[in-house]
């Protein structure tokens, strides 16, 4: 048993850190014991060797000791602490409570939901090296507060009741600004959709330009949440074959199966990080606008690139590109924001705006002006260069550490722009979806890329994705020694 990563993990949760060393390692211990982890009857280290392991003093684990003896948790005797036989019925009843609860969800809901349950939640994995997640410890909160008390102190009864359809004025003229001055789109504030998030925007481009049993293709492997919005409508998926140009169709794709919708990831695909050229991208578009398919561009992390300047957006490339352009605030600010937005061609905006009015009422309308004043003041841009240094400093970190301990194994790919890189194993015949559950229980969260296949079709990709832009330098030794171990 690790325990030192078990005191790290519990100690990194943000509801703890103001807690004592003490109320954290008796919070660790119970919730392992809890979960099963330290399972009825396994005799806990010593004291004094878990103080030396952990490097805190020896009465802080004897008190933690001592209260979980209080609790009923350990029995202490001869044999030394022991993890008392209550704790396996507590472990049992947990399960047995959890069981009827799965079972009433799937029977409620309908047939078609019911098979988007297999899918795992957004927000239950925490950790090194989940992807996609910034390092949040690094957001200025202390000034958004302030931006949103002054926007609350301007906010009068008329701004409380539904917004304007398509997010507020606001907002979208400074998203407009920013998209064209970084990304070279081409475009209007008004052809700026604001949502509350990219799930929504899949959601609303699924409903709102295709009918069930339409066909959508995807890159293979490809993201899981728009697998998801699409399963959801129930559009057919085809997965496109990828290589490291990019989503690669074959003539026989656009001959036997032409799409309604194409959902790509071009300026660092999602899972396996490569780069669309501009071959691809002029080829995929051209071929689009004969084929009537709309392109839904998802440039959901392009603000971090560390090698020169990122290929422009696919949405400007052509005029009237064919193009649905999908950008977020989730890595660039915070997830729970949950504010992103659509940039729409302008012959789609009239039928759009008019389904917005009936069916997607808007709001938040306070956040809204905020981020539109963190933008128009500097903010915005101030907090994406910080931030695309210490995710710099810390892909360098990472990069450095693969090579060294684990290059005879690992190739990186992915790792000129985003929050994460993918590796893929030099040996194709290891399973890199028995190394992530591997990593799991070593506390490393790191997704298999063979999962991410689009809907049954298989892919050659096999490896694993690494998310950096949360995890501190100083931990990446640890967590890669970890990794070998695992990998060998
Ligand atoms: C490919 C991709 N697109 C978009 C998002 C952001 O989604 P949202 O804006 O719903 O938080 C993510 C989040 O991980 C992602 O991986």
């Amino acid at each position: 048993m690790d325990y030192a990563l078990l005191f790290e993990q519990f100690s990194a949760r943000d509801d703890v850190v103001r807690w004592s060393a003490q109320k954290r390692l008796h919070g660790a211990l119970r919730l392992a014991i809890q979960q099963g982890v330290l399972p009825a009857g396994l005799r806990l280290m010593s004291s004094r060797a878990l103080a030396l392991e952990l490097g805190i003093a020896r009465n802080t684990v004897v008190y933690a000791y001592e209260q979980l003896a209080s609790e009923g948790l350990l029995c202490t005797g001869q044999r030394g602490s022991v993890v008392s036989a209550l704790a396996a019925s507590m472990v049992q009843a947990k399960a047995e409570q959890q069981a009827p609860r799965m079972k009433l969800t799937s029977q409620g809901l309908s047939r078609r939901a019911t098979k988007l349950l297999s899918a795992p939640p957004f927000s239950e994995q925490t950790g090194a090296f989940v992807p996609g997640v910034p390092a949040l410890k690094h957001f200025p909160i202390a000034r958004w507060r302030r931006l949103l008390d002054d926007a609350w102190r301007t906010t009068s009864a008329t701004h409380l009741g539904y917004g304007e359809a398509g997010g507020a004025f606001a907002l979208r003229s400074a998203i407009a600004d920013y998209v064209c001055a970084s990304r070279g789109l081409v475009c209007d504030a008004d052809q700026v959709i604001v949502t509350e998030g990219t799930q929504a925007s899949l959601n609303l481009c699924a409903q709102a330009f295709c009918d069930a049993g339409d066909l959508a293709w995807m890159e293979n492997p490809g993201y899981l949440g728009a697998q998801m919005a699409f399963r959801a409508a129930q559009l057919k998926l085809w997965g496109i074959p990828l290589d490291l140009d990019g989503m690669a169709p074959s003539a026989a794709d656009w001959r036997e199966r032409p799409p309604k919708l194409i959902y790509v990831t071009p300026s660092h695909q999602y899972p396996v990080g490569c780069v669309m050229s501009l071959e691809r991208r002029l080829a995929l578009l051209a071929q689009a606008r004969r084929h009537r398919s709309l392109v839904i561009e998802d440039d959901y992390d392009s603000e971090f690139r560390y090698a020169g300047p990122p290929l422009p957006a696919m949405q400007g490339l052509l005029p009237d590109a064919p193009v649905i352009y999908l950008g977020t605030f989730s890595k660039t600010m915070f997830p729970a924001l949950r504010i992103a937005y659509m940039v729409v061609p302008r012959t789609l905006l009239q039928p759009l705006h008019a389904l917005l009015a009936k069916n997607y009422p808007s709001g938040r309308v306070v956040e809204q002006m905020c981020l539109a004043t963190f933008i128009r003041d500097g903010y915005f841009s101030l907090h994406v260069r910080r931030m695309r240094r210490l995710y710099q400093q810390r892909r360098d970190c990472l990069l450095h550490l693969i090579q060294q301990h684990l290059g005879d194994l690992l190739e990186v790919h992915g790792e000129s722009a985003g929050m994460h890189l993918s590796v893929c194993f030099r040996d194709q015949s290891i399973d890199d979806v028995e190394c992530s559950e591997r990593l799991a229980q070593l506390g490393i969260i790191a997704p298999a890329l063979s999962s991410h296949h689009v809907g049954q079709r298989r892919h050659t990709w096999s490896g694993l994705m690494l998310g950096y832009a949360q995890v501190e330098e100083r931990t990446m030794p640890g967590l890669l020694a970890r990794m070998k171990q695992a990998l060998k």
